[in-house]
């Protein structure tokens, strides 16, 4: 079988899988108060099924997975799944991005199963503000869930953090300050309009200003060849232990070089984080040629770019919440 390249040339080999829509935490901008309605756990895929899908993309070529959610630790008997996962030949990487609340006290299964890395989603390292913004996270378990990825060697530990103007800009310094002594990747995201949880507009921030604020603490060495297929432009301070990354979504996207596919928890195999199009696999799950086809059918539909900046029809945008596709 051939390997997963597009009309664009782009050739796929990380697929994002949402094991879950739940979270245990309600962030501002990725889900309203009262929550997303949760599906329905008949509609969610097993892992007998996500295993199915895994194996087939492994076959054409893709080598890494990252779970996402929801909050993929929601999901009962994760390390299962990730066990799983880890006997399929051909992946070589299993990775997740986690708000890390549960976290340290799972490391040491989800490793013993097969996990490699983590990304964890931190955009406040104050703990009323944090607790705001999630709406009633505890800061203490997710640094607590930091310093047990790295105590275990899951590197490189990436710390993400959505920027978002008047709320966390002022603690740039402060997340930056952090990778002196912490060999963590600080990554600054620029924020997406997607789900429309927050009057984007507002609450953008120039990421440029991010190299200026760290150049304002210290010299500042620009760093390449970081593990993972991440977007992020990487530099560090002089001497620091660990990075910090910068991430451009939509000012500075990163389509052109798009290695990724996406497997939704209700099984919708999607081509791109911002456009609807997206292809129900279920009834192609028990076989494996179909499968294979659906693959190559979800590749034709994927559009060259996103266009998240221009003003665009609401049924091309995705109606997806972030959390219901996993970032
Ligand atoms: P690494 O494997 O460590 O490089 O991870 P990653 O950057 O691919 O994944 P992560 O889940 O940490 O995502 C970081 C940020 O990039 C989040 O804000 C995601 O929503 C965003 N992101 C991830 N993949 C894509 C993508 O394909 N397109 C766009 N526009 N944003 C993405
Ligand atoms: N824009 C950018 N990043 C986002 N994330 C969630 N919503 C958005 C958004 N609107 C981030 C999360 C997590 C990653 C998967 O996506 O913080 O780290
Ligand atoms: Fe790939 Fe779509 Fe993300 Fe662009 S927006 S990098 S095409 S998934």
């Amino acid at each position: 079988m051939t390997a997963l390249i597009d009309k664009f040339g782009r050739k796929h080999d990380y697929m994002r899988i949402a094991v879950t829509d739940r979270c245990n935490l309600r962030c501002q901008y990725c889900m309203p108060e009262e929550g997303v309605k949760a599906l329905n756990h008949v509609n969610i895929l097993s892992f007998e099924e996500i295993l199915s899908v895994v194996k087939v993309a492994a076959s054409l070529g893709v080598r890494k997975i990252r779970l996402t959610g929801g909050e993929p630790l929601v999901r009962k008997d994760l390390e299962k799944l990730i066990f799983m996962i880890s006997q399929v030949e051909g992946i070589e990487d299993i990775a997740m991005t986690t708000n890390a609340i549960h976290l340290a006290e799972r490391i040491d299964d989800l490793q013993a199963a097969g996990l490699n890395r983590v990304n964890i989603s931190l955009d406040s390292l104050n703990a009323d503000k944090f607790r705001e913004l999630t709406r009633g996270g505890d800061l203490d378990k997710v640094l607590k869930g930091v310093e047990a990825a790295i105590d275990r060697g899951l590197e490189p530990v990436k710390v993400n953090a959505v920027v978002i103007k008047g709320f966390n800009d002022d603690e740039i310094a402060d997340f930056i300050r952090w990778t002196i002594d912490t060999p963590i990747q600080m990554r600054f995201i620029e924020y997406m309009p997607i789900g429309d949880s927050l009057v984007w507009k507002d609450g953008y921030f120039p990421l440029e200003e991010v190299r200026k604020i760290a150049e304002s603490i210290a010299p500042v060495i620009d760093v390449v060849g970081v593990k993972g297929n991440g977007p992020a432009s990487v530099f560090k301070l002089a001497g620091a232990a660990g990075t910090v990354g910068i991430i451009h979504p939509v000012s500075q996207h990163f389509c052109s070089s798009c290695n990724r596919l996406r497997l939704t928890a209700d099984g919708k195999l999607k081509p791109c984080l911002f456009w609807q199009k997206e292809v129900d696999i279920r009834p192609y799950i028990h076989d494996e040629q179909q499968l294979d086809n659906v693959f190559r059918d979800v590749l034709n539909l994927k559009e060259e770019k996103h266009q998240m900046t221009e003003e665009l029809q609401g049924e091309k945008r995705t109606v997806r919440k972030m959390s219901q596709i996993g970032g």
